[in-house]
């Protein structure tokens, strides 16, 4: 496209006013945009702050009901769920991630039973219950090994589909998981369960804060075998598209705004909607800049949240959702 050269072209008169500019903006996000991470963990009338996480919280299921409650009046309706499990129901083996009872299929049933129309999505990986803190099971080589963790993960969607979660979210980058995971959720008798599947999601120190509100620190190795090399972008559009070829619903991004053009690659390459996850550490560094008045957290938020809407998200993972939902509404 050629445009006429300057004095005839003025670019600038198309930003003269506020109203021009609002005529004429490209992108936008809502309320509706938002997905709220939470923190679940056992007991009773526990609100807990997260030490590298200032403002986001630790819930029993009592008091999270309340916050669940709240965020919805807010138009908040989409809530990732991660649970905080005790160190003595952590093993090798992970069996607390298919328990039935435990935190996550209770609190889907809990929030289910109060908030049906609800959105709830829920993090398919064995992290929070291993005791080494990796996503799968671990051989005597300490390798992570793909097939038998790839069954287990099968079996704990199924456990959380039976407890009524809406979407489940894949966040172990095992290989050919997600269509053993729709292969399992329709024998099942669950082919309207979503797979939002991390597809792409990169070995990055931005999930420090997220693992201290787990204490789902590694005890040995790292996550490089998995998850993905940030230097590389080609390898990322592979596991998208092997996601989308194996039935995936929609596609995650991970982290947020160091990867928006992988998030842009996603929308090129699939039609799928993708969903990006502002990461633990894209919050703490906000609101550790914002409470040293360095940055005006509003701001930075509402610009970032525009940046992932321009670069293709349909929908953000922050831990910022009230915070935005307030803003917006006041
Ligand atoms: C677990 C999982 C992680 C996050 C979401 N799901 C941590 C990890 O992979 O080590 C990180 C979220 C965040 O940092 O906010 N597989």
């Amino acid at each position: 496209m050629k445009f006429a050269s300057f004095p005839f072209n003025r670019p600038r008169r198309l930003r003269k006013t506020q109203i021009i500019r609002d005529l004429v903006q490209e992108t936008h996000f809502s309320v509706n945009n938002l997905i709220a991470p939470l923190f679940i963990l056992d007991g009773e009338n526990i609100k807990q702050e997260i030490n590298s996480m200032p403002g986001v919280f630790r819930y029993s299921l009592d008091l999270l009901m309340k916050e669940v409650g709240e965020l919805i009046k807010l138009g908040v309706n989409n809530f990732a769920l991660f649970p905080v499990i005790n160190k003595a129901l952590k093993n090798q083996t992970a069996e607390e991630a298919l328990n039935p009872f435990g935190l996550i299929p209770q609190a889907i049933k809990t929030i289910k039973k109060s908030f049906p129309q609800a959105i709830l999505i829920s993090d398919i990986a064995l992290d929070p219950f291993t005791s080494h803190g990796h996503d799968g099971l671990v051989n005597e080589f300490h390798e992570v090994v793909n097939d038998k963790t790839v069954e287990i993960l099968c079996k704990m969607a199924v456990c959380h589909a039976e407890a009524g979660v809406d979407v489940v979210a894949p966040s172990d980058m095992m290989d050919g998981r997600i269509s053993k995971i729709r292969g399992a959720l329709d024998s099942g008798g669950f082919s309207d369960t979503l797979i939002m599947s991390y597809s792409a999601k990169f070995a990055s120190s931005f999930y420090g804060p997220f693992r201290d509100a787990l204490s789902s620190n590694l005890v040995f190795g790292d996550k490089k075998s998995y998850q993905l090399n940030p230097a590389n972008a080609l390898e990322a559009e592979k596991e998208i598209e092997i996601d989308a070829l194996e039935g995936a619903d929609m596609l995650m991004v991970k982290p947020g705004l160091s990867y928006l053009d992988i998030v842009y690659r996603a929308k090129q390459i699939t039609k799928l909607p993708v969903i990006a996850y502002s990461v633990s550490g894209e919050y703490s560094m906000i609101k550790a800049a914002s409470q040293n008045q360095w940055l005006n957290e509003k701001e930075v938020v509402f610009e970032n949240m525009i940046a992932f809407r321009r670069a293709g998200a349909s929908g953000v993972i922050t831990y910022h959702a009230r915070q935005i939902a307030e803003w917006l509404s006041s």
